[in-house]
C-alpha cells in the first residue's frame, strides 16, 4: 500500500510543479490572506486542486488537509489522510525567487506513512516511506556527519504572525547567529526539512508550523537518520507548536541552548 501511495504523491508533485513552472515569473493574482504579507497567489489554488483531483481520481474514499481549501473528504477513521502544500515558499515565488516547493504526505490512524517534498525549478525530488528510508531523485540520502554545534550550518523561518507572538523566533535566532554560527531563512519549510535529510543543513527549527508545511520533511529527516523533536526534546508531531530538526548528532546540545538561551 506504502509504494503505491508514495508513487500517486510523486506523480501529483510533479504536476503540480509543472503548474507552479508555468506561473513562475509571470504576472498573477496575489491575494493577502490573515496578515498583510501572508500571500497567496492563484497558482496556489490552481497546484492544490490539479493535487486533489489527481489524489481523489486514484482513491476515490481518502480525505485532505490542505492548505488552501483545509479539510474535506470523507470522515472515516480509517481512511488515509492526505496533507497537502501545494507551494511551500509563497512569498518567495509572488517574487519570481527561485526557491519553493510542494510537500504531500499521507497520514494514516496518525501515523505519517510516506510524504514527497519537489522543487519544481531545481527538479529536485524527495521522497521517503515509513520505515524504508529517504531518497532523493531515486537515490538514498542520510543527514550530515557534524557533531559540533558551534559548528554547524542551520536554517530557521519567522511566522507571518512574529510581531504579535510571544513565542517568536526573533531572541532564539539572535542568540545562535551572535555564537558565530551561520543561519539561513530560506522561506521553505518543506525544503528547509529535506535540506537537513540529505545533509546541505545540520539543522532548522522554527514555531508556529502547520501540518502541511512539515508531514512530508519530518519524515524525510527521520528515514534519512535525523532527529525530531519539539524544543524541550519531548515527541513531535505535526500538530505541535515548535519544531527543532537536526542530524541527530547536534541535537542534545541544541535543546540546551535553547533551554538556557534566555538567562544568557
Ligand atoms: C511558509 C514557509 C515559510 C515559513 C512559514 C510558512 P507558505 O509557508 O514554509 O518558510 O517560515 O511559517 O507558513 O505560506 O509559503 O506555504
Ligand atoms: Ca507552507
Ligand atoms: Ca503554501
Amino acid at each position: 500500500m506504502k509504494n503505491n501511495l508514495l508513487k500517486c504523491a510523486s506523480e501529483a508533485a510533479l504536476k503540480a510543479g509543472e503548474i507552479l513552472r508555468e506561473g513562475f515569473g509571470t504576472t498573477f493574482l496575489i491575494e493577502s490572506k490573515e496578515g498583510i504579507n501572508n500571500l497567496v497567489t492563484e497558482y496556489d489554488k490552481k497546484s492544490e486542486l490539479a493535487i486533489i483531483n489527481m489524489i481523489s481520481q486514484k482513491f476515490p474514499d481518502h480525505k485532505f488537509l490542505a492548505e488552501e481549501s483545509g479539510y474535506s473528504g470523507n470522515e472515516s477513521e480509517d481512511s488515509v489522510r492526505w496533507i497537502i502544500d501545494p507551494l511551500d515558499g509563497t512569498v518567495n515565488f509572488a517574487h519570481a525567487m527561485p526557491i519553493f516547493s510542494v510537500s504531500i504526505a499521507a497520514e494514516y490512524k496518525g501515523e505519517i506513512i510516506c510524504g514527497v517534498v519537489y522543487h519544481p525549478i531545481l527538479n529536485e525530488m524527495f521522497t521517503a516511506i515509513k520505515g524504508e528510508g529517504a531518497f532523493l531523485n531515486g537515490k538514498k540520502i542520510k543527514v550530515s556527519d557534524n557533531h559540533e554545534f558551534d559548528h554547524a550550518f542551520l536554517v530557521t523561518g519567522f511566522p507571518y504572525n512574529v510581531y504579535e507572538s510571544d513565542y517568536h523566533n526573533g531572541e532564539l535566532f539572535t542568540s545562535i547567529i551572535k555564537k558565530g554560527v551561520p543561519v539561513r531563512r530560506l522561506g521553505s519549510a518543506a525544503l528547509d526539512l529535506a535540506y537537513v535529510a540529505m545533509g546541505r543543513f545540520d539543522g532548522f527549527w522554527e514555531v508556529e508550523l502547520h501540518p502541511w508545511d512539515v508531514a512530508a520533511g519530518v519524515l524525510l529527516v527521520q528515514e534519512a537518520g535525523g532527529s525530531v523533536t519539539q524544543y524541550d526534546n519531548c515527541p513531535y508531531s505535526v500538530y505541535d507548536n515548535n519544531l527543532l530538526a537536526t542530524n541527530g548528532k547536534i541535537h542534545s546540545e541544541f535543546t540546551v541552548h535553547i533551554e538556557n538561551y534566555r538567562v544568557k
